[in-house]
Formats: structure tokens, sequence, C-alpha cells
């Protein structure tokens, strides 16, 4: 996909271009947005797959026992619906709501491959994530969250606008058999980055995941202050991975191919560095990933990590 350009244009991802095999549901209007609901396949590892079918089976731990009015004991998580995975291909199907093409404002309402090359990253590096607290910032329709959410220990899930938050709520819904973490502990809230509010984020954190945030200068600007100011005040630093793609562009001006916003956010990744002082950078190699998601893993698409330096 080329550069966002203006912001009454009407941008489309790739991912609803080609690259996953939809089952299109038209299901209403989010903000004047059509929204779909599509079936996304991820193939999952042996282990969480036997872990996500086992949970009916094994006895719930006291904290997650609630008695109902009829003195009835309620799982915090119903069992994976054998409709939900495909046992025999290793493949679980998540339900999504999305918008297929909308303004640049409303970008969250679609779906990233940024976000499919986070789920790789989630399901290949599991340790990373297992038991742990994790924030996703822009989290638009909330894939990452929601396979996160498979074995965190609590889930904070942000991005900024009513229609974004109720379609991430949606998804929720439709995947809660997924998510290990009890209803309370998977938290969907407001969090915008030109506001300068990051008291209501549950603390303390383990790690950050934010994917295709990287679009447009002010944002990437905004973007920044809100991490240097979450890991500024937590202490240890939470380790923050980042996916995006690299839009490339012709500009007459430089008679090149230039990434403007992507040359942006490495000078903040090195602003970040030298105020912080104390975390490093580095790019994770994706092609070491294997590909769960069905999408194109081109050479534009990176993932970074910044972590505390030990
Ligand atoms: C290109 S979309 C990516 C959505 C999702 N992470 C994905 O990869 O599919 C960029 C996301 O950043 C969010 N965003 C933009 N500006 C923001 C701000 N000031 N505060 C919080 N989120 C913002 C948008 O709402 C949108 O969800």
């Amino acid at each position: 996909m080329s550069s966002f350009s203006r912001s009454e244009d009407p941008v489309l991802s790739d991912v609803h271009l080609t690259e996953v095999k939809e089952q299109l549901i038209d299901v209403g209007y989010l903000d004047g947005n059509q929204i779909y609901l599509s079936e996304f396949e991820i193939t999952c590892p042996k282990e969480l797959l036997n872990k996500l079918m086992a949970v009916s089976e094994i006895s719930p731990p006291k904290s997650d026992i609630h008695i109902d009015n009829d003195g009835d004991m309620v799982l915090s998580r119903k069992p994976v619906q054998p409709r939900s995975v495909d046992l025999t291909r290793g493949i679980i199907k998540l339900q999504i709501h999305h918008s297929m093409e909308t303004q640049l404002r409303d970008v969250g309402l679609q779906i990233w491959t940024g976000s499919l090359v986070m789920v790789d990253f989630i399901l290949d590096k599991p340790d990373y994530f297992l038991n742990k607290h994790i924030l996703e910032l822009g989290s638009g329709a909330g894939i990452p969250s929601i396979v996160a959410g498979m074995i965190a220990k609590r889930m904070t899930v942000t991005d900024t606008g009513e229609s974004i938050l109720r379609l991430c709520e949606m998804n929720y819904q439709s995947n809660r058999d997924f998510i290990q973490c009890p209803e309370e502990s998977f938290a969907i809230q407001e969090l915008d980055w030109s506001a300068d509010e990051i008291a209501t984020i549950h603390q303390p954190l383990d790690c950050i995941i934010a994917c295709d945030v990287v679009y447009d200068n002010d944002i990437t600007d905004a973007f920044f202050r809100t991490v240097h100011k979450i890991m500024s005040k937590s202490k240890p630093v939470p380790t923050l991975y980042m996916s995006l793609e690299k839009r490339l562009n012709f500009t007459v001006t430089e008679l090149d191919i230039t990434c403007k916003e992507y040359n942006h956010f490495q000078s903040c990744l090195k602003q970040l560095q030298t105020i912080l002082g104390s975390v490093k950078v580095h790019q994770f190699d994706i092609n070491s990933l294997s590909n769960r998601c069905d999408y194109n893993r081109t050479p534009q698409l990176e993932l970074w990590v910044i972590s505390e330096i030990p």
C-alpha cells in the first residue's frame, strides 16, 4: 500500500484487498462506516491449542469461581466452541468486526498488516507475554490483544474515539472464549496520545504493543510522548514491541522513493533512547517468525523492540 494521502481521501488496508480469505457479513454501521464480520484463521502452536481446548475439562482455580444467583458455579471463561477451531489443521478462527474502506481519521476500524505481524510474534514468542500485563496502544479492532489475551494475565487495550473502542469491545465479545484472563482483567479504554493522561492505565505494566501507528508525523510525536511518559513512570521499564509498515512514496522534491514518516519514526526512536538513557533499541528479524496468519510478508514490514538495558 502506498502512503496515506489527504485526510478526506478513502484508504483501504492491503489486508482487505487480498490477503485474508474473508466471509464478509454486513453487520451495520459505526459512526457512518459500514462494519463487516469476517473470519480470521490463525495457525496456533499445538501447546496453546491444547490449553485452550482443555479448559473445559480442568477445575478452575478458586479465584476464578463465581457463584450465580441460583448457586451454580460460573466459570470466568466458556470452553472454546468446536466451530471456532479446526483441530486437524491446528487453526483457530477469530470472528472479527471491521470496516473495509474509511477516511484517515477512522483507519483504526480496518485491520492493518502490522497487527498480523504482531500476532505472528506473540505466538512465536509466547514466553515474552505469558502471565504478563500488556498494554496495547492504538489497538484499532484489537486482534493482537485478543491473541495476547490467550496467554496474558491482564490486558489493557486502548485507542481513541467511541466507534473504535466500540468495535474493539464487539471483537472482545465475539472471541471471549479464547481469552484466558478474567473479564475484569481485560480493560478496553480510551487513551488519546494527544491528551496528557496516562493515570487511568493500571500499573504495573510488563509490556506494550503497538501496530501500524507510524503514518503521520504529528501522531508519531504524540505516540512517543505517551510512550516516554509511561516508560519514565514504570519500574522496571516495560518493553515496547512495535510493528510497522514502511510506506514508500516517490516525491518530486527529492526525485526519489522515500518514506518521510519512517525517517521521522527513526529520529523519535533515537530521541526516546537519549531522553530515557536506560533503554536499547533493536530491530527484530520477522523473517525468523512462522507465518501464522494469511498475509503477504513484504520487506516493508518491520518489528522494533525497545527494552530496558539490564
Ligand atoms: C493504522 S491504524 C492501526 C490499527 C491497529 N493497530 C492495526 O494494526 O490494525 C492506527 C491506529 O492508531 C490510532 N491513533 C491515532 N491517533 C491516536 C491518538 N492520538 N491516540 C490514540 N490512538 C491513536 C488510530 O485510532 C488507529 O486505531
